[in-house]
């Protein structure tokens, strides 16, 4: 379940049809996949594709989705503060970034042309879709990180962070 936050607003909600509306409307894609596989810490990459799969195959041959692969991060993922600094700062990608979260959490910050700063918390069942070109940064907390998320990708080299270097985010951290 998604909570959208809108801080220069003071405004949040968990409504999935609102949220879905709020974030079509400004061109990212954004669904659940209902989800009643729960998997072990060492669920491997290839069970965890293989139970979406019903969701999974039919929205990548639509798309021309070539790839998937799933990123699993937890308190004890090594180096876990260098893989942080690497999504915290503002950036884009040539190619739309997908992520559907199996389990765990983690805030997806967008900074759209001609609109204040916006936060959507993804968490197990939620799916977006951020069209290439978009700002954005991303951040699964500090301490604790948990995030089991399967990435979507037309060709892995599209998903290279851009930094716009702008430091917008650190108006944010605090
Ligand atoms: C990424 C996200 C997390 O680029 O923004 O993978
Ligand atoms: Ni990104």
């Amino acid at each position: 379940m998604a909570i959208l936050k809108i801080p220069h607003l003071d405004f949040s909600t968990n409504n999935a049809t609102e949220i879905r509306e709020f974030m079509n409307q400004r061109n990212i894609f954004f669904d659940q996949w209902s989800c009643d596989v729960l998997f072990e810490d060492n669920a491997t990459q290839d069970q965890i594709l293989e139970a979406y799969s019903a969701d999974l195959k039919p929205f990548m041959n639509k798309g021309g989705y070539e790839t998937a692969d799933v990123i699993s991060i937890h308190s004890k993922t090594e180096n876990y503060e260098a893989i942080r600094a690497k999504f915290l700062a503002e950036h884009i990608h040539t190619e739309d970034e997908i992520r559907f979260f199996v389990d765990g959490q983690g805030d997806f910050w967008f900074h759209l042309e001609n609109e204040e700063v916006f936060c959507l918390t993804c968490q197990k069942g939620d799916l977006i879709s951020v069209p290439a070109g978009t700002k954005h940064w991303f951040d699964a907390g500090e301490k604790n990180p948990f995030v089991k998320a399967i990435r979507i990708f037309i060709d892995l080299s599209g998903w290279v962070p851009h930094y716009t270097n702008s430091d917008i985010e650190k108006k944010f951290l605090a």
